[in-house]
Formats: C-alpha cells, structure tokens, sequence
C-alpha cells in the first residue's frame, strides 16, 4: 500500500501505461481497465482515500488523482483504438475472397428443358425483331374461340378438350382454361398499333394425357400484322427460325394445306428428319415430323382484334414448346417433363449459367 493517495503516482503511471502497451488484444486491455479505473482499481482506490484527508490536503491530492485519473483514461482510449485497427487489418488480410472460385463445389440444380426452349425461341425471334407478348391463363370463351372465329357450334371446338368452369358457383360466365396460345393474337391487337411483331410464350391446358400430351403444355404464339407481309415472309420466318433452333444449316421443311378457323389459308408445317442407329436427326432424310400450325390471320379474327381488315394483314403460327424441346433434345416421353424426379431434371436439365443467345450459341 502506499503511504498517502498521492506517492508515487508518477511510477504508477508508467506502470498502468505499460501495461497498456502490453496488452495485445481488447480483451487484456479491460482487465489493465479494470485494475487502474476500475471499482477496486488502483487509482479509484486512491480516489477513495481522500474522504479521509483535511480539506486543504484533499484539495490538492484531489486535483494530482484527477489528473492521473484523465490521463490514464486517454492513454487506454488511445490503446484501444490503436488494437481496433490493428485487429481490423489483420481480419481484412485473412478473410480475403477469392472471387475466381467456382460458386460451390458442384454445381446444384438445373434450368428445365422447356425453361431453355422457351428462352431459345425468345433469343431467335426477338433477333428477328419480335417482342415478347402474354395474356391470362383464365380466358373468356370469346377470346379463346370466338374472337379467334370459332363460333359456339363450330366442331373445332371438340378438338380442343377444353376445361371450363364457373369462377362463382350459380354464375353464367363460363371462363376456359385457355386451349392455345392464340387468344394473345386478339389481346396484342387490342393494345397494339400495327406493325405487330411479337410471339408469346406460355401455359396452355388440354384435357388429354398420354406419350405425348399432358393436360397442361406449353406453345408459342407468333403473330406479324402490317401491311404488306405475305405468305412468303411466313415461310421465311419459319425456315429461319427452324435453322437456328436446331442449328442446322439447312432444313429441309413441308409446308401442308391444312384448316384452322382462325387462318386463311391455313398450313401445317413439317422438317425432315431421319433415324440414325436409334438417334433422331433433324435437318435431311425421308421422314417428316410435324411441328407447327400457321397461316393469314383471318379477316374475321384481324375484325375481332379492332383492326380493318382491308388494310391490315399479317400471318400467324402457333408451335408445342414441349414438343420440339423433345425432339431437339432426343427425349421420348412428355409426360416426365412435369413429374419433378430429380434424376430425369438432372439428365435433361442444363446449366444455369449458360443462357441461350445467338451469339454464344443456343444450347451449350
Ligand atoms: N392455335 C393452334 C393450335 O393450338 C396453332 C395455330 C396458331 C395455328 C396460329 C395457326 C395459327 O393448334
């Protein structure tokens, strides 16, 4: 113990200061804290022992504590920042991220085969100058069969195996499931002066299930109304497009007469294809695969869309998504696309990081 509040303060400085300067972390530091400031600490024990000095004495031994007391403070302040940093740097240092890592040791999870289609056939037509248009799964009757010149009596509707239903139980508003992609012919219309270019991708419900169907499935729309476009830039946009989705320099294709109510005239298109030892090629050969429906948009239908029909023209199509992913990508069965199975996801599924463009390629 010392003999008064105030001898030897001067080495009992240097030795809390040392100790501060000894102290390697934040933590060492609280305890030389402790020691000096702290409720038994060595200065505030000091601090104690005025109450029992003469006021003259307490005066000045009072002022001398204080003193020591603010500059012991300071000095551990300073400490404490000077770790802080220290302790910062070194975190800086050791955490470092290597960025050019791969993301985790292997890759999880796959874009589906119908995901990478769709966004195929999005990268080539949007190339063309198509955008990309939507409409409601729900439609109305009138924009899934009447606007599309499909009156209530007409025998392409049986075709359709259409799910209807009543949003409010009693209700007269019978609404379908939309059976194709068409009714967006009539929405972009609608909203769009000519020229229209747009193709729209989408869910489209059927009640029908085996091989090669499944009650919900995927098309998508093209429509091109202007002017002047013709039949000829139909099959050329077709052609092109059937090129570049299964990147093949040629293509051999059919053009089928064939009927739908909403185009006139109306062609079913087919490709050339060909089986070599069990493997479907598509391009050349003696076999034919159907994969569209086109045609002129009806002039009833551009009516239907608010359009005169003495100046507007302009052609449609409407194509399985599903099924050319299946035939571009050699898979023999619809019905696994919507069953979740790990393993079939994993097999026909592709990198998430690869997104398709003409320009890096369609389908690496
Ligand atoms: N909507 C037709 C179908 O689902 C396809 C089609 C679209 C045909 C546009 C001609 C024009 O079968």
């Amino acid at each position: 113990m010392q003999d008064t509040p105030t001898s030897d303060l001067g080495s009992l400085k240097q030795e809390i200061i040392a100790a501060a300067s000894a102290a390697e972390d934040e933590r060492a530091l609280e305890s030389v804290r402790i020691a000096a400031l702290g409720k038994k600490g060595s200065i505030s024990e000091r601090l104690k022992a005025l109450g029992s000095m003469s006021p003259e004495e307490r005066k000045l031994a009072g002022a001398e504590l204080n003193a020591l007391r603010d500059g012991v403070s300071l000095a551990l302040e300073a400490r404490r920042a000077e770790l802080r940093e220290a302790s910062l740097a070194e975190r800086l240092r050791s955490e470092t991220v290597d960025v050019t890592l791969p993301p985790r040791p292997e890759p999880a999870g796959t874009v589906h085969p119908v995901t990478q289609v769709w966004q195929e056939a999005i990268a080539i037509f949007a190339d063309m100058g198509f955008s990309v248009a939507e409409g409601p799964h729900i439609e109305t009757d009138w924009y899934n069969f009447g606007a599309l010149n499909i009156p209530p009596e007409h025998p392409a509707r049986q075709e359709h195996d259409t799910f209807y239903f009543y949003p409010r139980p009693g209700s007269n508003d019978r609404m379908v499931l939309r059976t194709h992609t068409s009714p967006v012919q009539i929405r972009s219309m609608e909203t769009t002066k000519p020229p229209i270019r747009i193709i729209a991708p989408g869910r489209t419900f059927r009640s029908d299930s085996d091989q090669t169907h499944t009650p919900m499935f995927h098309q998508v729309e093209g429509l091109v109304i202007d002017e002047t476009t013709h039949l000829g830039h139909l099959k050329g946009t077709l052609e092109d497009f059937c090129k570049a989705f299964f990147e093949v320099d040629e293509v051999k294709m059919r053009f089928r007469p064939s009927h739908f109510p909403f185009t006139e005239p109306s062609m079913e298109v087919d490709i050339g294809c060909a089986w070599e030892g069990g493997e479907l090629k598509i391009g050349g050969g003696d076999d034919w695969l159907e994969i569209l429906g086109s045609g002129m948009v009806h002039p009833n239908v551009i009516r239907a869309g608010g359009l005169d029909p003495e100046v507007y023209q302009g052609f449609a199509f409407g194509m399985g998504i599903d099924r050319i992913a299946m035939l571009k990508y050699g898979i023999p069965d619809i019905r696994p696309f919507f069953e979740a199975d790990l393993r079939w996801l994993r097999h026909y599924g592709f990198s998430a990081l690869a997104v398709p463009s003409l320009a890096e390629g369609l389908s690496l």
